[in-house]
């Protein structure tokens, strides 16, 4: 439904702004960019990277671009304070890269996607320096046919995070879910399965070499109990398949950090302990092994909150630890309540990766509401991202970034 008073708003602020001033989400800077500099009223200019800045809603904390129009040099900074209007933007990356850490998000399909909004958030590196493909480097999507290899949307997304300033974190080679029937039903043995998952992380990760920032070579290995998932390659191969698939990826990509990644394992219990004796077991058997990930799909006010001592007992293993798909759902519709509990938990959860500093990053799994997985997997809940359908920083957008910016360990990453 619109919103009448919203709508005379803007019909009044159009009639008021200069015919030079851009309109919101049109471009105000930028290498080369010869056109205003100069927003309409009720947004501001916000620098995304140096070939574009956009004119987004709400106020600059402090005046956040400064390009010249036949720039060549583009001065910009984006400043951020604690008196931030409620509607303006803080920089989450730029306040975590001062910690020592990324802030990252996930995306989807970002060939199809026309929402300037979502675009300009989610490709501003200030807010995001780390970019996750959801779905385009899944099995599925890169080998659906044996041997035949399709890299078209991967490399889409891959390209547009660097285009961004941002790496790209690469998701995920060896996984029971999104796997091709050709490989879950073909009945192979030991070694041709093998094969096939060599060959697979060879060409994948060989593809990607150099590009990518790290692998989740190994995706949710474990049931909620601690006991292996009974995934093809668990069956076929046992638990081996880990350690012969974080080889293959050391060996097809030398520079990329190898992690292994699953959900509810971000506080102690049953399924956290069986990914630390992994971890301890690989090391022990000298096989590549840089990182674990922990996915993050949280439910608001529900979970244990043990995550900071979690995760330092990984780190306490000489490995790097991140946040990998953070998000908070909630049983909709959102109410103001709701809203300030998640709130919170993002602040808990974002905490306690800064009280770790071997934790290197945090990735959201998504932008905003409207393009979050969640609601097409847990059909009454949603609203578990930082931002709302409507591109506007929820609560839980404010305490992240007071959280960072109040962090007090260093980071590792750089
Ligand atoms: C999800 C994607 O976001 C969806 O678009 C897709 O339909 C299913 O997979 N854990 C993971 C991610 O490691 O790859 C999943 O991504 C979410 C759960």
């Amino acid at each position: 439904m619109l919103n009448r008073g919203l709508v005379l708003g803007a019909v009044a602020a159009i009639a008021a702004q200069s015919a030079q001033a851009v309109a919101v989400y049109g471009q105000c800077g930028g290498l080369n960019w010869t056109g205003s500099t100069v927003c309409d009223a009720g947004s501001y200019c916000l620098y995304s990277n140096p070939y574009y800045s956009q004119c987004v809603p709400g106020t600059a904390s402090t005046t956040a671009t400064a390009t010249t129009s036949s720039a060549t040099t583009t001065s910009t900074t984006t400043t951020t304070s604690a008196s931030a209007t409620p509607t303006s933007l803080r920089g989450l990356h730029a306040l975590a890269k001062a910690k020592g850490r990324y802030f990252g998000t996930a995306t989807d399909q970002l060939w199809t996607n026309t929402d300037t909004a979502y675009l300009a958030i989610t490709g501003n590196s200030s807010e995001f320096g780390a970019n996750t493909p959801g779905n385009q480097q899944k099995w599925d999507a890169t080998e659906k046919s044996r041997n035949v290899f399709t890299y078209t949307n991967g490399d889409y997304e891959v390209a547009w995070a660097e285009n961004h300033s941002q790496i790209a974190r690469g998701h995920t080679l060896v996984w029971h879910s999104q796997l091709p029937s050709w490989v879950s039903s073909g009945g192979f043995d030991n070694a041709t399965l093998i094969s096939i998952m060599e060959n697979h992380i060879a060409n994948v990760a060989g593809h990607y070499k150099g590009q990518v920032y790290s692998w989740d070579v190994v995706n949710e290995p474990f049931n909620e109990d601690g006991t292996w998932r009974t995934s093809v390659f668990y069956n076929t191969i046992g638990p081996s398949y880990v350690a012969i698939a974080l080889r293959a990826a050391r060996a097809a990509d030398p520079t990329a950090k190898l992690y292994l990644n699953d959900y509810n394992t971000d506080w102690t219990g049953s399924k956290s302990d069986a990914m630390y004796a992994l971890a301890q077991s690989l090391i022990a058997q000298g096989v590549p092994l840089d990182g674990i990930g922990f996915q993050a799909h949280l439910i608001v006010n529900s979970f244990s909150r043990t995550f900071q001592a979690n995760y330092q007992r990984f780190a306490d293993l000489g490995l790097d630890v991140a946040i990998t798909e953070l998000d908070i759902r909630m049983t909709l519709p959102t109410t103001d309540a709701l809203l300030a509990s998640q709130a919170e938990n993002y602040k808990y959860v974002v905490n306690a990766c800064l009280a770790v500093s071997r934790c290197v990053g945090i990735t959201v799994w998504d932008t905003s509401d409207d393009y979050s997985w969640i609601p097409s997997v847990f059909p009454t809940q949603g609203a578990a991202l930082l931002f709302d359908a409507n591109k506007k920083p929820k609560p839980a957008y404010y305490s992240v970034a007071d959280a960072l910016a109040a962090a007090t360990v260093k980071g590792t990453w750089s």
